[in-house]
């Protein structure tokens, strides 16, 4: 639909059993508008049936666009690619929370306030204790953000703008912290605390990779992949983890509860698990010689066999943050020369996707989850943290939709309803009558 005809329209109609209802149209300024059927069921006696919100917008939003038929990714109307090249995470943080990039001044003091937030109350290294060593770093991410409730019982007071930054500026601060803590206690290293004098991702490195025994300098080449990587992964619109954090927060729980319940769904292997999941199939894989015989799996409609890192609900050209990585992979993995099989055999499984016509036909193209698996592998990280640093990464995301939630005058707690297809009203009976 052009924007000529989307911009004459003013009311869609609906006919039912010889009844015309009538619903006024909303209007997006890029992509697809949308007709409010808040009083369809009230007026029509019918409910829309849509699992997986394929076709439904649950609510409107000014952070992320997403244009799938053309590959674009804008946070608040900037090309990730320009993000991912010239700016920083902690400053796209800041124009995904507040809108606009900030001026000199208004980045030195957002900086200032996420760099003496970084620590974490000495009581909730003890939460670590009580997990064991092999435990999944999403595990103990759920447990300890979640936990963080209660340090922070003012965080509750989510109508006082005040607190609600101060909520945001912490989650900001305190998931590297945390995420860091993780990957430490599942080594059995010691905690690194924060260094004020590093940058966010800088400063994460360090808490992740020094040991106390050796001095540890952050390579910038390094830090730069990972900025990208941060930068990509910060937002993307109403995915199944944000919807569950905005779902969380209407109830008006404590944001920090909200985005452990945003950390457990990203869990999930079709979602932010999905980096993982990635390098999990490429050593399955092997060498590339397999290739064909996973490829015809994953065609095999019977396998639950699925090529991981690609495919998407929306993009079906190509995933932009994938586009963005493809560069960075080839630089970081010629940098660490890291000469693990599987960097080639995902060389030749793209491009042997990228020709099969099983995968052209559904436009299943390599995602953002392809390629960061790859990078993350050749820094160093272990495929179980994969997805902590996506939950770190869509942090910044999260606070900032789930700030934009609170603030939305038409917000309402979430409650579907469901098409009910059950037994109808039956009487009980007695255990000695059936
Ligand atoms: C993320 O929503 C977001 O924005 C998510 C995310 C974000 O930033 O938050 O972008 C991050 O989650 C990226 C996606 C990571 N997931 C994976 O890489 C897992 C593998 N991908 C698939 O599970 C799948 O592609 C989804 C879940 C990503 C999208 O699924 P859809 O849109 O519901 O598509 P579908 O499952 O209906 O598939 C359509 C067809 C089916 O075949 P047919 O029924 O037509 O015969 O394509 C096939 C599917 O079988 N298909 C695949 C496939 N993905 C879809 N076949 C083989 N391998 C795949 N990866």
């Amino acid at each position: 639909m052009d924007n000529e005809i989307k911009g004459q329209l003013d009311e869609a109609i609906f006919g039912l059993n010889s009844k015309d209802y009538r619903f006024p149209i909303r209007h997006s300024t890029a992509g697809a508008c949308g007709i409010d059927v808040r009083k369809l069921h009230s007026e029509s006696g019918v409910l829309n049936y849509d699992p997986g919100f394929l076709s439904t917008a649950s609510c409107q939003s000014k952070i992320t666009y997403v244009d799938g038929e053309n590959g674009l990714l804008l946070y608040r109307g900037y090309p990730i690619e320009q993000l991912a090249e010239k700016s920083s995470f902690s400053e796209v943080a800041y124009l995904l929370l507040h809108g606009e990039l900030p001026k000199p001044e208004e980045f030195r003091s957002f900086s200032d306030i996420i760099t003496h937030h970084t620590m974490v109350n000495e009581q909730l290294s003890a939460f670590f204790r009580g997990f064991r060593r092999d435990a999944h770093p999403m595990a103990v991410l759920c447990g300890v953000v979640g936990a963080l409730s209660a340090f922070y019982p003012d965080a509750i007071h989510i109508h006082d703008p005040q607190e609600r930054m101060n909520s945001c500026h912490r989650l900001l601060a305190k998931l590297p912290t945390i995420a860091a803590m993780a990957y430490k206690y599942s080594v059995g290293q010691p905690f690194v605390y924060p260094d004020n004098s590093l940058s966010y991702v800088g400063n994460f490195l360090r808490m992740t990779f020094s040991i106390p025994a050796e001095p540890y300098i952050v390579d910038p080449l390094v830090e730069s992949a990972l900025n990208k990587i941060f930068i990509l992964h910060a937002d993307h619109e109403q995915n199944a983890s944000t919807s569950t954090v905005r779902l969380a927060g209407s109830s008006g729980a404590n944001p920090y509860a909200c985005i452990a319940a945003g950390i457990a769904c990203l869990w999930g292997p079709a979602h932010g698990g999905a980096n993982e999941a990635t390098l999990a199939m490429l050593k399955e894989i092997g060498t590339p010689k397999n290739i064909p015989h996973f490829i015809e799996r994953a065609k095999n409609r019977d396998d639950p066999f699925r090529l991981m890192g690609f495919g998407h609900r929306v993009y079906k050209n190509y995933d932009p943050r994938a586009r963005v990585l493809a560069k960075t992979a080839a630089a970081i993995i010629e940098r660490t020369g890291a000469d693990d099989p599987i960097f080639e055999t995902a060389r030749e499984l793209e491009q042997i996707a990228r020709n099969d016509s099983y995968f052209i036909e559904r436009q299943l193209y390599p995602n953002v989850d392809f390629y960061s698996g790859l990078i993350l592998s050749a820094i160093g990280f272990p495929t179980s943290m994969f997805t902590a640093l996506f939950a770190l990464a869509r942090t910044a995301g999260w606070i900032a939709q789930w700030n934009e939630m609170i603030t939305d005058p038409e917000q309402k707690i979430g409650r579907p309803r469901q098409i009910y297809t059950g037994t109808t009203q039956r009487d009980y009976v007695d255990l000695d009558q059936r």
